[in-house]
């Protein structure tokens, strides 16, 4: 028998694949779909204090090597999250909250009412949405970064996440680091959102994919996976007492099994979901067991984290 159960903090999941947030998330309709699949738990679209239609269409263009998006955080505001999460049943899987409010005042304010519920929701609070204008990604300023995460960390009495951009260099790899291990409530964290503001270009009409901020946008699916790795690997050696969930590039149980290798204790899925419904989940499973079995490992801790170096 293969098990490929996980956990995240204290709850069980039958399987380290679900939705990475902003994919089959946003109506209730769609968390039921994820929740009735294979996945092993389920997290919402990023929540507003107030709903959201989102930017202009096309926001979201599917390429060969995956995805181009400028949603501009449509959702319908946080009280139509809080009521799913508190009408849920947690006995079932585990429930992730995706809290990405334009300030810090409206992120307070939304954790206290998921707080408030005392139910077993594990928060993860969005710090590298790309796509509203004019607001900055708080993953790439430290100094904010660290300001808003001493202030929710010290309104938070149950642990949280969070939802980190890609980093490129070493420096900003120690310096992220160094931040996330002041706060001791701050258990997981998801690496990578997209890769921010690319441009991906149309030769024959000579245009670009999608309309809003001038074509640009976060670049998800193939492209990603070798920053994504880098991002979960180097995290889950600096920050040893935190849980890295993997995000970036899985198409395939092959990279499931990396993005764990590497140190995922989850692994979520975006653009491959967006093109291939939850089905996916299944062709997951039954891809990373036939790894699993060719290799002669029993359970996903015989080999997370153990990327062999040269
Ligand atoms: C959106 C995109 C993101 O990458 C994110 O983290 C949150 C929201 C969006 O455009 O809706």
């Amino acid at each position: 028998m293969t098990d490929i159960s996980t956990h995240i903090l204290d709850q069980r999941m039958r399987s380290p694949v679900y939705n990475a947030s902003g994919v089959m998330c946003r109506e209730t309709t769609e968390l039921e779909a994820v929740r009735h699949s294979d996945a092993g738990a389920l997290v919402s679209k990023s929540c507003t204090l107030e709903a959201r239609d989102g930017n202009p269409e096309p926001r979201y263009a599917a390429t060969p090597f995956g995805s181009i998006n400028s949603m501009g955080l449509p959702n319908h505001g946080y009280r139509y999250y809080l009521d799913y999460a508190a009408h849920y049943d947690y006995t079932d899987k585990p429930l992730f909250i995706s809290i990405s409010g334009l300030s810090l005042a409206d992120n307070l304010h939304m954790l206290d009412a998921f707080q408030r519920l005392k139910r077993p929701l594990l928060p993860e609070v969005n710090l590298s949405c790309p796509n509203v204008p004019g607001k900055p990604q708080l993953g790439y300023s430290f100094d904010d970064m660290a300001t808003a995460l001493t202030a929710i960390h010290a309104a938070m009495d149950i642990p949280f996440g969070v939802k980190l951009p890609p980093y490129f260099d070493i420096s900003h790899f120690e310096m992220a680091a160094e931040i996330f291990n002041r706060f001791e409530r701050l258990k997981f964290l998801t690496c990578i959102n997209s890769i921010g503001n690319g441009l991906v270009v149309d030769t024959d009409s000579e245009t670009v994919l999608i309309k809003p901020k001038n074509g640009l946008g976060g670049i998800g699916g193939d492209y990603v996976l070798p920053t994504a790795l880098a991002n979960v690997n180097t995290f889950y050696r600096l920050c040893p007492d935190k849980q890295i969930i993997g995000c970036g590039g899985v198409g395939a149980g092959e990279q499931v099994f990396q993005h764990i290798l590497c140190g995922a204790s989850a692994v979520q899925v975006g653009t491959r979901l967006w093109e291939e419904g939850a089905g996916l989940f299944t062709r997951l499973n039954q891809e990373l067991v036939a790894i699993m079995q060719r290799k002669g490992y029993q359970c996903l801790a015989d080999f997370r984290g153990k990327l062999r170096t040269l």
